[in-house]
């Protein structure tokens, strides 16, 4: 038993790294092709295709904090050591947080077909997904979906299909798989369907990133900073089309010349919640810049925040 060992230790955090997309291979600290499962449940499937894979790196995305612990408990437990996991959603996480052309294999197995109409954005699968799978996957790599739900496989198929980047193959009605997952096994012995979608991309399209480069926003405001100057934004809401924030509290350390705002930031409907620091540079100059605690993703709300606050506190503003 490897006692020193704890299992919490494969979740990535992207937004703590100064560095955006991730280089996957320098995590694994091999190069080797990249398979990603979206939505991995209770992890048995990725690890199960991680331990029949070893010569792959793979790494899951879910928002699922439960689904966080259990994979990586089983992990653990089995020893498999190719697999790191990222609690992010799939869209936002795909698009920002991996390297352009970088991954062999994507992999979602039954997600939540939301089909009620007023739930239609929150699914997965729509012409942005495919637009970001193709900046994402290699040439020839493939994107893999097994749904129980044949409306939701026949949608799939359709933005597959009109896509410019995928070649699509038919739906595949009940696929045989060497990996199956604990949700396909059960909908099997009911005697269910299942449908796959395999579409394999022919030609790459660049990224819409957010995150355009790595740099920590931070502004000057050339003059003394009081305490009421602070207190003057609390409650302050601003948006510039679809990024907005609002100052949500203020505080100050003790005996040292800084402030520390908490803010709620959204990019169109991503949003985050963090500090500012406001502190004393040098003598009549303060710095308006992300406090390290709690790092944010660097998204234009992030970087319109602090210009726009060091803007309110300058003499001007
Ligand atoms: C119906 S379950 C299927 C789980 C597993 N793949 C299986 O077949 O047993 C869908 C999974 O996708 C995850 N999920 C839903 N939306 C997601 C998103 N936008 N990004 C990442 N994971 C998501 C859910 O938390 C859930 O674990």
């Amino acid at each position: 038993m490897n006692e020193k060992k704890f299992y919490l230790e494969r979740e990535v955090y992207p937004a703590q790294l100064d560095v955006l997309p991730v280089q996957w291979s320098e995590i694994f600290a091999r190069e080797v092709p990249l398979a990603v499962e979206i939505g991995f449940g209770n992890g048995e499937f990725l690890a199960d295709w991680a331990r029949r894979q070893p010569d792959w790196n793979f790494v899951g995305i879910e928002i699922s904090s439960e689904s966080m612990i259990r994979l990586q408990k089983l992990l653990h437990r089995e020893d498999i050591n190719n697999v790191l996991a990222v609690h992010h959603n799939a869209r936002f996480a795909l698009r920002e947080c991996w390297v352009e052309e970088s991954v062999r294999h994507v992999m979602m197995n039954f997600p939540d077909p939301w089909p009620k109409d007023r739930h239609k954005s929150r699914r997965l699968i729509d012409d942005n997904f495919a637009e970001i799978l193709a900046g994402v996957l290699m040439a020839d790599g493939c994107y893999e979906l097994v749904t129980d739900q044949d409306w939701y496989a026949a949608d799939a198929h359709d933005v597959f299909s009109r896509s410019p980047w995928f070649e699509v193959g038919g739906i595949e009605l009940n696929p045989q798989r060497p990996v199956t997952t604990k949700y396909e096994r059960k909908w099997r012995e009911m005697g269910r369907s299942s449908y796959r979608v395999l579409a394999v991309r022919k030609s790459f399209r660049p990224l819409d990133r957010w995150i355009k480069d790595n740099d920590m926003p931070h502004a000057f405001v050339e003059k003394e900073i009081q305490t009421a100057d602070v207190e003057a934004l609390y409650g302050h809401e601003y948006h510039e089309g679809e990024r907005r924030f609002v100052v949500k509290s203020g505080y100050k350390q003790l005996g040292r010349d800084m402030f520390l705002l908490r803010m709620v930031t959204k990019d169109v409907d991503y949003k985050q919640d963090f500090f500012v620091q406001i502190k004393r540079h040098e003598k009549g100059r303060w710095i308006v810049r992300l406090d390290p605690t709690i790092k944010p993703y660097r998204t234009p709300a992030v970087k319109m925040m602090v210009t726009k606050v060091a803007q309110l506190l300058s003499p001007e503003g």
